[in-house]
């Protein structure tokens, strides 16, 4: 997939197109197309960085969503990705919202997002 292409564009290619490029994934192995995007990124900071290019290097944005479980935005991705598709099952995967519950409805905005984002539910 990213022969041919700047590592810019490379940089950009979604968990979506490396999906279809591998011609559709079930739900539960979705997560493994993420992994792949995240390995290609890594990789590419990884050669800005050997090369004295420091300054092409992306970081990536990571914003705590529940403070009392320390649980990401992130960590709230890869729980849908492994198969949370309810607040309930989101908690028993992360934990989040397990404490005082401020987060609830940030985590069930975040949770309904990336259902949509990863699944088009
Ligand atoms: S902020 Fe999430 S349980 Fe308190």
């Amino acid at each position: 997939m990213v022969k041919g292409r700047t590592l810019d564009a490379a940089f950009h290619i979604s968990p979506k197109e490396v999906a279809l490029e591998l011609g559709g994934l079930p739900d539960h192995k979705i997560h493994c197309s993420v992994l792949g995007d995240k390995a290609l990124r890594a990789a590419i900071n990884n050669y800005y960085t050997r090369n004295g290019q420091e300054d092409k290097v992306k970081q990536e944005q990571v914003k705590v969503i529940c403070q009392c479980m320390n649980i990401t935005d992130h960590d709230i991705e890869d729980a849908v990705l492994e198969g949370a598709r309810t607040y309930f099952e989101l908690q028993e995967r992360t934990k989040c919202g397990t404490v005082c519950g401020q987060c609830k409805d940030e985590s069930e905005a975040l949770l309904e997002k990336y259902k949509h984002i990863h699944f088009g539910a």
